[in-house]
């Protein structure tokens, strides 16, 4: 292996981004060891709304009960072990019922009926109850963990962005739980899931392939890391009204977004799969599902004050900039992701210096793998 000169450090292998082992060890180490964002909360608005979505090796339901609390289970019948909900999202009424054998049980997780369960009176019925997973809701998300003990939140997933943003305040300016959702596209790359990452922490790529994103943010065009720099956000082109694909004037600024806050661009990661991108008038909410080695859904959510919303507006110049800006990146995930079983990259690759920072990223996943 070369050894990389101080302006140049070695990335990860390509063995990291393509070995289904160290994936299977990512799935059991990371994703099922961390806060993992699955939802946003409103999506299941009322008692009886469901999502299933996969976590590592899980697929966990997401329910809200009859008191309107969201709760978390595995999606695994206790009897036989079916998987109860195959729906990606849906509604059931008071309960949630085996299509198997008829195990039912309420939305709190408890084993409510079954057949002949009256003859069985040794069954505990919290006992063969869902198995609960730890649950969190914060900026309007729905965070779970499958570990028993899981880390601090507050460490990891709140520390995250105050570490960014360099206070815990800043965040709640936008009121992301207040928001409202305005769109949702889901993407399927064909690209593991670090690589997402990467990219989203480096900008030495936005003067190459988003010519509208440099537009209205002429720093990136120099590929500033703004994500390097605490407290700082990419400041508006001066001839920008607003976030939008042209430029153009979008949205009122948040009411209790700042002068101080206004016309930048602030970009969050909170490892191992959310991306936050804060804009005076929006919020844009990545969410990575990594499913395989070389495949990651992203959902991403453009978030709107309650009246853009329900007025109608057109929010389609919004969102089409990062909409674009997915695709730009996502593509060019996809172009690197078959080049990680390259002979020419066992070794891996290197990161220049307004790319240093993902080496912070490369010790945090080593560490976690290391146990
Ligand atoms: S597997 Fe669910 S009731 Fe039998
Ligand atoms: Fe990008």
């Amino acid at each position: 292996m070369t050894i990389a000169p101080p302006s140049l450090i070695n990335t990860l292998p390509g063995s990291s981004y393509a070995d289904p082992e160290v994936f299977a060890l990512e799935q059991e180490r990371i994703f099922e060891s961390s806060w993992f964002a699955v939802a946003r909360a409103a999506d299941m608005p009322t008692p009886g709304k469901f999502r299933t979505v996969q976590v590592g090796r899980e697929s966990v339901l997401l329910v809200r009960d009859r008191r309107g609390v969201l709760r978390a289970h595995l999606n695994v019948c206790r009897h036989r072990g079916a998987r109860l909900c195959t729906e990606p999202a849906g509604e059931v009424r008071n309960a949630v019922r085996c299509p198997y054998h008829a195990w039912t049980y309420g939305l709190d997780g408890s084993l409510i009926a079954a057949p002949n369960l009256a003859e069985m009176a040794d069954v505990d019925r919290a006992e063969y109850g869902l198995r609960p997973v730890h649950l969190r809701e914060w900026l309007g998300a729905v965070w779970v963990c499958l570990a028993q003990r899981p880390p601090s939140f507050e460490d990891t997933v709140m520390g995250a962005v105050t570490a960014r943003l360099g206070d815990a305040d800043t965040v709640e300016a936008w009121g992301i739980d207040r928001l409202e959702l305005g769109r949702r596209i889901v993407y399927d790359v064909a690209a593991n899931w670090k690589l997402i990452v990467e990219n989203f922490m480096e900008c030495y790529h936005c003067a190459t392939i988003h010519p509208e994103l440099t537009e209205v943010l002429p720093e990136f065009a120099d590929g500033f890391a703004a994500q390097y720099y605490v407290g700082h956000g990419a400041a508006f082109a001066e001839d920008a009204h607003g976030f939008t694909i042209d430029g153009g004037a979008s949205f009122p600024t948040l009411s209790a977004v700042d002068d101080a806050h206004d016309r930048r661009y602030y970009a969050i990661t909170v490892n191992p799969q959310v991306f936050i991108n804060l804009v005076p008038d929006h919020v844009i909410f990545h969410r990575m599902y990594p499913l395989a080695v070389d495949r990651t859904v992203v959902e991403c959510d453009w978030l709107f004050a309650p009246e853009v919303v329900a007025g109608g507006a057109d929010l389609s110049r919004s969102v089409e900039l990062f909409h674009r800006v997915n695709q730009q990146d996502f593509e060019a995930c996809e172009r690197c992701q078959p080049n990680m079983t390259s002979r020419v990259y066992d070794a891996g690759g290197v990161l220049v210096p307004s790319e240093h920072h993902i080496a912070a990223f490369h010790h945090w996943v080593t560490e976690k793998l290391a146990g």
